[in-house]
């Protein structure tokens, strides 16, 4: 992914990489010695944060991230490792790729990992050359009996590809997981711009070394600039199964993923492995209200894999955050993962469905539940019993007369639509959802609600996530999320997950169809002074068919090996 704009601030970086491990130690050992109002506790924080590849491999799950062994400036990229039994407690292992070689000398830039037939691992990553190009490289484990995969061998065939004529040597670079033929060739495609138009140029190889360029790439779109992290994989048509990535057939349709303009899109559509084909229906940046996008908030340069283990595709994501730099150096670390999710075709078969994977309910402790409670318009609920700034929480309203929706003209940019009808504007039916991290007085809260409107005569569902009053601090981002779900025809039971870690909210509308993930630095309402409610400011009553909440227990996250030694 961009090398550049995420080094905005270099001195920060050298910070986080030595500052997040000091906090880390304190919070499994002396406690807060330090005040971390924002500090997550089940989501995973590396030093640093962007995403490599992850992957499964022999019962153990290895997450790889950008890190700066050094830290003293911006540099020396290498692959921080860590290794995980669920994607929930992690252990942090010794740096897998540094930069040490003249195709690598200027950084180990953002990769993937893919498994060969014969159960091999090889991850391609981009590395920053001499001239500070940015080619294609290989590496292997050295012990593919260890499942911890320790140490990594760089290729004597590197770089295996360099950018080629026509192409800028700044704009090619994040090769996504290979994936077979029905032919016996490796696929992967390559991200990049080619006369500002964003691309997945496609490979094939036979070797895994020696690569050629297709005549055509897989897929371009003259809607978009440069594409980041390309992600290309199969889906199952009715099913949640995940496939591995090289899995063609005729109940199979095939997802494109591309990062650009902040945000992580993607598009469904049929893939031909004889011709390389890729058609779709509606394609990137149609128009505003089709664009499919993994999530609606702050999430960017995911990637998924195939988890052989439990048969599912999983898909990971960078967070960044919206706290203003000085405060980060203040905090001494930025950046998170999301949890990691599920994904699969939803049964209308137009996009996918997320859902937070079933590890995560083991962090599950305290529980309250209500069922068929009414809330009338203009009431709240207080949820409490939970610790309400580290939850996770599931709710179901139901509608029960939908006629008076309200009537709009034309469907427009979702996110204009939830700045417009905010929270204090009371319809019919809605807003209604959950007032998040909220303080006593209410000067503060992340609202998640929903609203349905009738355009002509068919419905539609509104989410928002609306962070402006999410804390009293005037210099933190407080942005205003939307986006339509498709919860074709009779929106009449609406559920809505979400999961609460201190300074990050995941929502989960309509059963996983739209995903809005919000960062968010509270002032008034931090640990045990946050508070949760349910809420409806519309005018007509619903009822919450079902609530559960949950305090959620903290996850190990623990620095071993080298990376525990101080840093100089
Ligand atoms: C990169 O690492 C080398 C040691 O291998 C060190 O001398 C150099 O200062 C580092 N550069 C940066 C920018 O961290
Ligand atoms: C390779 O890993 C296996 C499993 O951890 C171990 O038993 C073996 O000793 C390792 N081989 C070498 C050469 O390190
Ligand atoms: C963009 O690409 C599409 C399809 O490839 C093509 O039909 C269209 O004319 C192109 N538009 C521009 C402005 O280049
Ligand atoms: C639904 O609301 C409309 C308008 O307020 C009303 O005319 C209708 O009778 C209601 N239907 C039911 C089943 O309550
Ligand atoms: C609603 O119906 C009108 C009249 O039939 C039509 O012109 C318009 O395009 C429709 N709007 C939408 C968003 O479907
Ligand atoms: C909601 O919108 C109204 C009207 O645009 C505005 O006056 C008000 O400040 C907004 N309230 C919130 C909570 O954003
Ligand atoms: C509900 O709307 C009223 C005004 O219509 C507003 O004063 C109030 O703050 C809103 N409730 C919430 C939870 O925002």
């Amino acid at each position: 992914m961009e090398v550049y704009r995420l080094w905005v601030l270099p001195f920060f970086y050298l910070l986080i990489s030595y500052g997040a491990e000091v906090v880390a130690i304190k919070r499994h050992g002396l406690q807060s010695l330090v005040s971390q109002p924002y500090r997550t506790s089940y989501h995973f924080q590396p030093s640093e944060n962007w995403m490599n590849g992850p992957m499964y491999y022999k019962g153990v799950y290895h997450f790889f991230y950008q890190y700066n062994p050094y830290g003293a400036l911006w540099g020396n990229i290498s692959w921080g490792h860590a290794i995980s039994y669920d994607l929930i407690n992690w252990l942090h292992l010794d740096i897998a790729l540094m930069p040490d070689q003249p195709y690598d000398i200027n950084g180990c830039w953002s990769g993937s990992a893919t498994i060969s037939p014969n159960g091999k691992p090889m991850i391609l990553y981009t590395g920053g050359d001499t001239k500070k190009h940015q080619v294609q490289n290989l590496a292997f484990p050295k012990n593919v009996s260890d499942p911890l995969l320790i140490e990594w061998v760089k290729s004597s065939h590197n770089p295996l590809l360099t950018p080629p004529k026509g192409i800028d040597t700044s704009s090619y670079r994040d090769p996504s997981t290979a994936w077979m033929g029905t032919d016996g060739e490796w696929r992967v495609v390559i991200g990049s711009e080619i006369d500002h138009h964003g691309y997945a140029i496609l490979y094939k190889s036979k070797d895994f070394i020696r690569w050629s360029r297709a005549s055509k790439a897989l897929h371009f779109s003259n809607k978009t600039m440069m594409w980041e992290c390309p992600d290309f994989f199969p889906v199952t048509v009715n099913g949640k199964n995940g496939l591995d990535t090289s899995v063609v057939g005729k109940n199979v349709r095939h997802v494109l993923k591309a990062s650009f303009s902040s945000h992580d899109y993607y598009i469904v559509g049929n893939y031909d492995p004889k011709t390389d084909q890729y058609d779709v229906g509606t394609d990137f940046m149609d128009s505003n209200d089709v664009s499919l996008r993994y999530d609606y908030g702050k999430f960017y340069a995911s990637k998924s894999f195939y988890d052989g283990g439990k048969k599912r595709r999983i898909l990971w994501s960078w967070i960044s955050e919206g706290d203003g730099d000085s405060n980060d150096i203040k905090k001494g670390w930025s950046g998170l993962q999301s949890i990691p999710r599920s994904i699969w075709l939803s049964k209308n078969g137009k996009q996918l469905v997320q859902w937070p994977i079933k590890e995560l309910e083991k962090l599950r402790t305290k529980k309250v539940h209500y069922v068929n409670k009414e809330l009338r318009g203009g009431s709240m609920l207080e949820i409490s019993g939970i610790t309400a700034s580290q939850a996770d929480i599931e709710v179901t309203f139901s509608l029960l007369n939908l006629s008076e929706a309200y009537l709009l003209k034309e469907v427009v940019d979702p996110q204009l639509l939830c700045t417009k009808y905010n929270v204090s504007v009371s319809g019919s039916l809605g807003p209604f959802g959950l007032l998040i991290l909220a303080s006593k007085d209410l000067r503060e809260y992340t609202a998640v609600f929903f609203r349905v409107f009738r355009v002509n005569n068919s419905f539609h569902l509104l989410m928002c996530a609306d962070q402006s009053r999410s804390s009293l601090r005037p210099e933190v981002e407080k942005s205003i999320y939307g986006a339509f779900l498709d919860l074709d025809p009779r929106p009449t039971k609406i559920s809505l997950r979400s999961l609460i870690d201190h300074s990050i909210i995941e929502s989960f509308g309509g059963d996983g169809l739209a995903c809005i993930t919000s960062r968010v630095y509270p002032k008034l309402a931090i640990e045990g002074q946050a508070h949760l409610y349910a809420f409806n400011n519309g005018t007509q009553s619903l009822s919450i068919s079902s609530l559960s909440a949950w305090s959620m227990k903290r996850a190990q996250i623990v620095p071993i090996g080298k990376r525990r030694k101080p840093i100089k």
